[in-house]
This record gives C-alpha cells, sequence and structure tokens, in this order.
C-alpha cells in the first residue's frame, strides 16, 4: 500500500490529507480573467508556503540571499542594482526583472525566453552558482528539517516529504498573487478618475504611429502592457554589422537561431516609476533616457525588428527624421503617460 498521501500520527493512525482553501483571484474590471493553471491550482495555503520560501535565504547556499534580495517590493519586485549580486556578491549577466501580473504572462520567462512556466523558472535561481548556488537537493533537506515548514507541505499539498516540484509549485502561486491593478490608469479605465491633459496627449502618442510603441507594448492587454502578437523584439539598442556582435544574444542564445540574436521579451511598462535602470543590460537610468532613445530611433542590425525599420524609412520619406521626431512638451507628455502605470498600493 503506498502511503504517500497520508501521514502516521504518533499512535500509528493515519492522518488524513486535510482540505485546502481554494485561491479567489480578484475579479478587476479592467482586466481579463486571470488565466487558470490547471496543472498548479492555487490554493490559500500553496501561496502561504510560496510567499515564505520567497522571503527565506534558506534557499542559498550560504543562507543569506533570497528571491526578494533581487525582486525587492518596494521596486516592484526587481532591483536597482544594474547587476544583481547572488551569493559570494557574484554578479549575474543580466538586469533584474520586475514582478508584476504574472499569471497573464504566460508564455515565456526571462530576458531570453528559456523557461515556458513560473514553476520551471524557480527551480533556476536556487541552482544557479550566479544566484542562490544551492544544489536542489540539499535545498529539499534543509526545508524538511524545519517542521514548521513541513507542516506548511502538508496543508498545501498532503504530504510532508518536500521535493522540488512542490517548492516550486508553492512559488509559482505566491507569484501570481504579485498583483498590480490600481495605478492611475488602472482607474482611468476603470471610469473612477481623469488623467490630466498631458498624460492624455502622452497616451495619444503612445498609442498612434507618432510614437509607435503599441507594436509592442500594448494597451490590449493591460495587465502586462505587453502585445499579444509579439513577445519578443530587437528593440534597436545597439548597431552591430554582425548578429555575432551583439554583447548578449537575448533569445537567440536560448533558441540557437541567428535570427533571434538581439531579441529580447518585451517587457512590462507597469511600475517604471520604481523599476530603474532599464532594459536587460540597465544600460539607462532615467525614463527620460528611454525616452531620448526611441526618440533618436533605433540603430540598425540585421535583426532589428521590421516594424521599427518600416516606420523609420517612411518617417524617413515624410519628414527627413529616421526618429520619432518628438517636441520637449511630447517627450514630457510620453513620461507623464507611461508614469500612470505605475501602482504605489502596490510596493507596500
Ligand atoms: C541574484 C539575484 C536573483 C535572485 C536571488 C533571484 N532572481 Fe529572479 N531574476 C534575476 C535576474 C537577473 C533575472 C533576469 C535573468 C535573465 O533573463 O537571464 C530574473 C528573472 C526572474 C523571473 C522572470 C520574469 C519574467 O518576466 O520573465 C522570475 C519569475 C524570477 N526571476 C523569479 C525568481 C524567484 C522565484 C527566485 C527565488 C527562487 C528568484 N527569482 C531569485 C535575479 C535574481
Ligand atoms: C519593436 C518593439 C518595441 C517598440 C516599438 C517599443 N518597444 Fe519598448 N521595449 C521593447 C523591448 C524588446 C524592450 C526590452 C529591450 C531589452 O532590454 O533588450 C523594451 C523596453 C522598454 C522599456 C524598459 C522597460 C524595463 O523595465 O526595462 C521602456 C520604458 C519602453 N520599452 C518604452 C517604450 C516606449 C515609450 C515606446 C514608444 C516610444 C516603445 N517602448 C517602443 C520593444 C519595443
Amino acid at each position: 500500500m503506498s502511503l504517500s498521501f497520508y501521514a502516521c500520527k504518533k499512535d500509528n493512525t493515519i492522518e488524513e490529507a486535510p482540505k485546502t482553501t481554494a485561491y479567489v483571484a480578484p475579479s478587476i474590471q479592467n482586466f481579463r480573467t486571470m488565466p487558470i493553471d490547471a496543472a498548479n491550482p492555487m490554493t490559500v495555503e500553496g501561496i502561504a508556503l510560496g510567499k515564505k520560501l520567497f522571503f527565506d535565504p534558506i534557499l542559498s547556499r550560504d543562507s543569506t540571499i533570497s528571491c526578494s534580495s533581487c525582486h525587492k517590493q518596494e521596486n516592484s519586485f526587481s532591483d536597482p542594482r544594474p547587476r544583481s549580486r547572488g551569493v559570494d556578491d557574484m554578479p549575474g549577466p543580466r538586469h533584474s526583472m520586475a514582478l508584476i501580473n504574472l499569471a497573464w504572462q504566460k508564455d515565456r520567462f526571462f530576458w531570453d525566453g528559456r523557461v515556458s512556466t513560473l514553476k520551471e523558472q524557480a527551480g533556476l535561481p536556487i541552482e544557479d552558482p550566479l544566484e542562490m548556488h544551492l544544489p536542489i537537493a540539499q535545498a529539499e533537506q534543509r526545508i524538511q528539517r524545519h517542521p514548521e515548514y513541513v507542516d506548511m507541505f502538508w496543508k498545501a499539498f498532503g504530504t510532508k516529504t518536500v521535493t522540488k516540484d512542490l517548492i516550486t509549485k508553492a512559488i509559482e502561486q505566491f507569484e501570481k498573487t504579485l498583483l498590480s491593478y490600481n495605478s492611475k490608469f488602472d482607474k482611468y479605465a476603470r471610469g473612477e478618475m481623469e488623467l490630466s491633459a498631458s498624460e492624455l496627449r502622452g497616451l495619444d502618442i503612445f498609442k498612434t504611429e507618432k510614437g509607435d510603441c503599441f507594436h509592442c507594448h500594448s494597451s490590449t492587454a493591460p495587465e502586462v502592457f505587453i502585445s499579444p502578437d509579439r513577445t519578443f523584439a530587437n528593440n534597436g539598442l545597439d548597431s552591430v554589422s554582425s548578429v555575432l556582435d551583439f554583447a548578449d544574444f537575448g533569445l537567440g542564445k536560448f533558441t540557437g537561431n541567428t535570427n533571434d540574436y538581439g531579441r529580447f521579451k518585451i517587457p512590462t511598462l507597469r511600475n517604471l516609476a520604481f523599476t530603474a535602470p532599464y532594459m536587460h543590460d540597465a544600460r539607462f537610468a532615467t525614463l527620460d533616457e528611454v525616452i531620448d532613445f526611441y526618440n533618436d530611433g533605433p540603430k540598425g542590425s540585421l535583426t532589428l525588428e521590421p516594424i521599427m525599420r518600416e516606420k523609420a524609412n517612411k518617417r524617413v520619406e515624410l519628414t527627413g527624421h529616421w526618429g520619432l521626431n518628438l517636441s520637449t512638451q511630447e517627450k514630457a507628455d510620453l513620461k507623464a503617460f507611461l508614469l500612470t502605470l505605475s501602482d504605489s498600493t502596490f510596493i507596500r
């Protein structure tokens, strides 16, 4: 007989697995319903366990680093350091990413898209030598030694055996509860608040050919502001004559396809007020620098997103400018709009 879903109490009677409480996601008027993952149903108990694990340095080799060391709540679960630092103060190769409304980002994770689920993702930083650097078997053993954790696994999953599968399931459940939906823009979308004249002009620049932002960062997916039609793009950060000259191959590093070199995951635009510096390599310290970059126009390379090249060529034809050629006021308007996507209730 298998006892895996039961546990023997001291008096040798068999303890039945406790009932879990299903998590009910808040219904958010301007959002689509949160997608449900049948492979990992969210429960109040699973989320509580995932939250404890997320903030606990127990998952790093020297017990100094937790997920929250590089995904800090006050920075919308990103990291103000251009390069996050793992155990032994080792810098990683890329800038950390903000964790917001992840349930709606079901495609691919990491700047290079190398994993397809949050569950799969959660196991990687634990073992990564530049992050927490702890063999997963040791992580399991360590957690197994804590009666408080064992009790939480029992309550969440009906087993007292700690496994990688359950650790990562719990973390995934918690991450999906990192919901941000009270930005000024959300309140505007729900008809609770007006945007200022400048913010409205900025929105117009954002969603029209004037700014051309919407091809990649779209308000039709308001939960994440990532276009439903595109997940990765080369937005023209670097001019290289051969794709082999990109300092980071991005998506191409994962797929091995040279057409993907220099393409990166399109990031959310939510909470930009808290997530500086920007881009996979943190090259821009401020939003003004980001806007100046787009305003100058994309730098050329073979994998530059075709739509960006097309629009820039058209501008040259019509106006003689490769870049957006926005005025100082228009740049300020675009920035004012972008900042309406920041939700200060989320970082507390
Ligand atoms: C040492 C710093 C560090 C630690 C510790 C760390 N992360 Fe990260 N995290 C990063 C960086 C840097 C990236 C981007 C890496 C890349 O693209 O190669 C990232 C990316 C992610 C992403 C992808 C987000 C997206 O939009 O694609 C998720 C999810 C994530 N981390 C969750 C976690 C969890 C869960 C833990 C703990 C088990 C953790 N991280 C620990 C630095 C860290
Ligand atoms: C062709 C697709 C595309 C277009 C068009 C585009 N972006 Fe981006 N954007 C991206 C990609 C891809 C990244 C990440 C690039 C990287 O790090 O290598 C990015 C990054 C950003 C970031 C940094 C976010 C962060 O967390 O690091 C901001 C802000 C931003 N874009 C705003 C805009 C604005 C404003 C416009 C319009 C003026 C715009 N983008 C147009 C694809 C695009």
